[in-house]
């Protein structure tokens, strides 16, 4: 029986399809993390069967390192690969510049340090995550459990300071429990409505010394292939 695609998921697997083109044979890729880049590395598996690509592939996630392994990449660390040719990743949010948030799945600090060791980065997603402004999508960032209280205090003291619209910095929860990422620390999601200043919030942010990073990804994102419904593909 043909599983029928929703139309998000379609758009979702034609430009998961159309940045799998961009792969050479020997190259080391970068595998994001989330629904889109779960079709990405289907599509990938694909094409290692059908063309015996050799690949050497560094997941963002304990979650796409099981799939990629499962659908028979070679799948290999960081570390391993030294450099990275491409990434291919997904997003939740993305401007004109290119600028995103990253981490509704819990995987930026992988996903920041995979796509930086990368001489590109390559967006993947449906047309619903472009934004004028960022900030729509709560902003992720990533502290150590060690007094998450207290840098949840300071995190919202400098928003304020800042003048960042909407002050609330939720404990992302997994259940009754802390979520917890698969580096061991937890998220909090900031409510800000409107990012005006990307580059100085994320710098701010990463001043504070509970935070680990956060989702905002500046500068590291070359091209967005954006996916519709219809199968059509658009690059930016
Ligand atoms: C995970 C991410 C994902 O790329 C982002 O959340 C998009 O996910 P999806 O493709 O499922 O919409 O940043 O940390």
């Amino acid at each position: 029986m043909a599983i029928q695609l929703t139309p998000i998921d379609r758009a979702k697997y034609a430009a998961a399809r159309r940045a799998v083109d961009l792969v050479e044979d020997g190259m080391k890729l970068g595998l994001g993390t989330g629904s889109t880049a779960a079709w990405m590395v289907r599509a990938l598996a694909e094409r290692v069967r059908e063309e015996g690509l050799r690949l050497s592939c560094v997941p963002t996630s304990a979650r796409t390192a099981d799939l990629g392994r499962e659908l028979g990449l070679k799948i290999v660390s960081l570390d391993e690969a030294g450099w990275l040719d491409l990434t291919i990743d997904g997003t939740d949010e993305f401007d004109a510049d290119l600028t995103l948030i990253k981490g509704g799945g819990g995987a930026l600090l992988m996903e920041k340090i995979v796509a930086t060791a990368s001489d590109r980065m390559v967006v993947i997603t449906d047309a619903s995550k472009e934004v004028k402004t960022l900030g729509n999508f709560p902003l992720p960032v990533e502290v150590i459990p060690f007094g998450w209280q207290a840098s949840r205090m300071l995190i919202e003291e400098l928003l304020n300071a800042m003048d960042v619209m909407g002050t609330s910095a939720t404990l992302r929860m997994n259940g009754a429990r802390p979520f917890v990422t698969d580096e061991g620390n937890h998220i909090l999601d900031l409510a800000l409505g409107r990012i005006g200043n990307a580059r100085q919030l994320s710098l701010a942010l990463n001043q504070v010394p509970g935070v680990v990073e956060n989702g905002l990804f500046i500068d590291i994102c070359d091209a967005v292939v954006i996916g519709y419904g219809d199968g059509r593909v658009e690059t930016r």
